[in-house]
């Protein structure tokens, strides 16, 4: 079965052709990746410093014929291969969610095929089966992206349980918030990663919220105002010299990254402990992130148990990703998924209430 996944949910426009043939028979699922094409929308939206909304489905509206054409001259299909649609039904920007689910809608009917509303946070976190090691289930997932972050128990395809979650900011919402403050460009994870490297360790005692709670939530809000309050403190002394300003900026982003990294970990350590699972993956913008991904392997070892990943550049927003989880729940029995012609899109969206019985 060949789906063709539509991501719009954000500011990436993501086109993929998924062949379901590869994972039926056992071979790796990377295998079945055929064409994608991705626009990221990050240049328009730096001036803002965020997402402006109405921008963001307007170049969607833009963008995805054009990524089509590209999936398809990739694969070498042409549009009478495909056998289903897959699109990212929520949660998400309103707009922008109407303009992928319109086109996918439109284009099934037009071709006489099924279409299939995808959660975006399944996109995410079934992506890492994509990757080169397959986790098993049940495993955990740590799901941190710009809008979400949470631990879930992820027992089958369409077997959802939500462990913890965050009570304020997502933990990539807290990265690009920190960059802000540190003068780095939106959406400022990468950079903040990168800055966190020239850092040195240690030289602010910035707090590690929750990280006793006893249980799987999760607050950044208090971390982002902690570094807040450096940064005052800090030009308040009226610093002049460029590579003091320099140093200063790196060494709050290392001491930023290594708090939030810090309470990741731990929270995924207690998670695997309280479910007895073995396995974890992490998934989201954030999973791109090379200090958490170093300390969770560091902790994996320790631990006596595995990360996986999805490949890199399935961490942030992509049509693969919606390709496959579509297709994975085309291909479960009574996935009772499969939408009518209304836009039936949902902003607003809880992974577990969509679970397969
Ligand atoms: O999953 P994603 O593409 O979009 C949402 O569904 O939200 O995640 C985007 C988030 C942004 O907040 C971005 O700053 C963050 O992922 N991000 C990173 C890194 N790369 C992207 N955060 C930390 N380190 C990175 N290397
Ligand atoms: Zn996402």
């Amino acid at each position: 079965m060949i789906v063709l996944g539509i991501e719009t949910s954000c500011d990436e426009t993501g086109v993929a052709l998924y062949n379901t043939e590869p994972f039926e028979t056992g071979k790796p699922a990377f295998l079945g990746i055929l064409g994608q094409g991705l626009h990221s929308q990050i240049a328009m939206h730096r001036d803002y410093g965020g997402v402006v909304p109405e921008l963001a489905s307007r170049d969607h509206i833009r963008r995805v014929l054009p990524l089509l054409d590209q999936s398809l001259d990739q694969s070498g299909l042409k549009l009478a291969d495909i056998n289903a649609v897959a699109y990212t039904q929520g949660p998400g920007l309103a707009g922008a969610l109407l303009v992928g689910s319109a086109f996918a809608k439109s284009l099934a009917q037009g071709l006489n095929l099924p279409s299939i509303g995808v959660h975006h946070l399944e996109g995410h976190l079934l992506s890492p089966l994509l990757g080169q090691s397959t986790p098993q289930f049940p495993f955990i997932a740590l799901l941190v992206s710009g809008g979400h972050t949470q631990l879930m128990k992820v027992s089958g395809i369409g077997q959802y349980e939500l462990l913890g979650e965050t009570l304020d900011d997502a933990a990539g919402e807290a990265f690009d918030k920190t960059a802000k403050l540190l003068g780095l460009d939106y959406p400022g994870g990468a950079a903040i990663s990168r800055l966190a490297e020239r850092g040195r360790p240690g030289m602010f005692d910035l707090p590690k919220p929750m990280l006793h709670s006893g249980d799987l939530d999760f607050s950044f809000s208090g971390l982002k105002t902690a570094v807040l309050n450096q940064v005052k403190k800090f030009e308040g002394q009226k610093m002049t010299d460029a590579k003091a300003v320099s140093q200063f900026h790196a060494d709050l982003a290392r001491s930023f990254v290594e708090s939030i990294v810090a309470v990741l970990v731990s929270k995924s350590k207690k998670a695997l402990k309280q479910t007895g699972c073995k396995h974890l993956v992490l998934a989201g913008g954030v999973g791109a992130n090379t200090q958490l991904r170093n300390s969770l392997n560091e902790i994996a070892l320790k631990n006596h148990f595995q990360v996986h990943y999805p490949p890199l550049e399935l961490c942030t927003d992509n049509g693969v990703m919606i390709a496959f989880a579509g297709a994975l729940r085309l291909l479960a029995k009574n996935n009772g998924s499969t939408t009518s012609g209304a836009f039936d899109i949902k902003p607003r969206w809880d992974l577990q209430s969509n679970n397969l019985s």
